[in-house]
């Protein structure tokens, strides 16, 4: 593997940063095992992961608390990384289907999508009915993330248009595939907490919880607010909470100057990580730990400077 030593946004020799420069993921390689085909999705970081999950033992916890599509701690629950995961998500509609999938409704909703004929009628049929009850809303979920252009359920998206193959609608909508996915987390269900909350909360009660592992991937700084419903978010304070954190902590983001001067602020080091987009550009995305030893490469801390996170 190609390593390469990255210089750092200032002059300054003390803020030197590490960085690796791994091979783009083949994603058809990596299990699916989310239903959701979330925008922003992790998919691509899971052989990443299991590096950094290797590092954990049988008291190890795994918290995702921006979780959307859950791609991460569905993988560390299935493969037993980690006995018990739990994952937390501030949007409603995404609440509603991750309570279903783990519920005893869960058998309902296998039915619904079984016999459910993608039409733009019967789409908006599941929407009308999202206000009925949690799985009903969970559905309706489930039925606009597999319909909408990109997956995107914030306010303003709306239906794919030609689609895979000129399949329309239909193009993303795989029932067996879908009710597999499902099946296989409900089987789990004993090991997987959901919650319906605040990933700031749930960062500040484990704060000092030296068997957790973050995994932390909040809405991007740039494309968030065109994807998610719930896109506003204080930066800083995640880097601040992490830099507190007694357990391990993998943080997620876009590689921007402001990304790696909050990394920098709060003294942490980060790496670049190559990705392909769905519209197979490859880019950088940022990778900040609290160490990089599980990588396999000699990070420096970065060494705080505060003053970058003010104003
Ligand atoms: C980048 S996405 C996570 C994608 C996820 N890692 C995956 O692989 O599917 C960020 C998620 O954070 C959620 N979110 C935004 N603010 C939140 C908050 N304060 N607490 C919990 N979730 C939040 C958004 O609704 C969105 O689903």
């Amino acid at each position: 593997m190609r390593q390469e030593l990255q210089t750092s946004l200032f002059t300054d020799e003390e803020l030197e940063v590490v960085a690796v420069s791994p091979q783009v993921t083949n994603v058809a390689s990596v299990p699916h095992r989310s239903p959701f085909r979330y925008p922003g999705g992790k998919t691509w970081l899971v052989p990443t992961a299991r590096k950094w999950f290797a590092q954990s033992d049988a008291d190890s916890q795994l918290i995702e608390p921006f979780a959307g599509g859950g791609i991460i701690a569905l993988t560390a629950v299935a493969e037993h990384y980690f006995d018990h995961v739990t994952m937390v998500e501030l949007d409603d509609d995404m609440a509603a289907a991750w309570k279903t999938i783990l519920s005893d409704d869960c058998q309902w909703l296998v039915k619904q999508i079984s016999s459910f004929n993608v039409s733009a009628d019967s789409i908006n049929l599941a929407i009308a009915h999202a206000d009925d009850g949690l799985k009903e809303r969970g559905f309706a979920t489930l039925v606009r993330n597999r319909t909408n252009h990109g997956g995107i359920l914030a306010k303003g998206s709306g239906m794919i248009k030609t689609g895979e193959n000129g399949r329309g609608l239909s193009s993303r909508w795989y029932p067996s595939t879908l009710v597999k996915r499902i099946a296989d987390i409900h089987r789990m269900r004993d090991r997987i907490t959901f919650i319906r909350g605040d990933a700031f909360e749930i960062m500040e009660q484990h704060l000092y919880d030296e068997n957790c592992f973050f995994f932390i991937d909040p809405p991007y700084t740039i494309a968030g607010r065109r994807l998610y419903n719930h896109f506003e978010v204080d930066h800083c304070r995640i880097f601040e909470l992490a830099s507190q954190m007694s357990g391990h902590f993998l943080l997620t983001y876009d590689d921007t100057l402001e990304v790696r001067e909050w990394a920098e602020a709060y003294g942490l080091p980060y790496m670049t990580i190559p990705m392909q987009t769905t519209h197979l550009v490859t880019k950088n995305e940022l990778l900040i730990s609290d160490s990089f030893d599980w990588y396999g490469c000699n990070a420096t801390k970065t060494k705080p400077r505060l003053e970058l996170c003010m104003g």
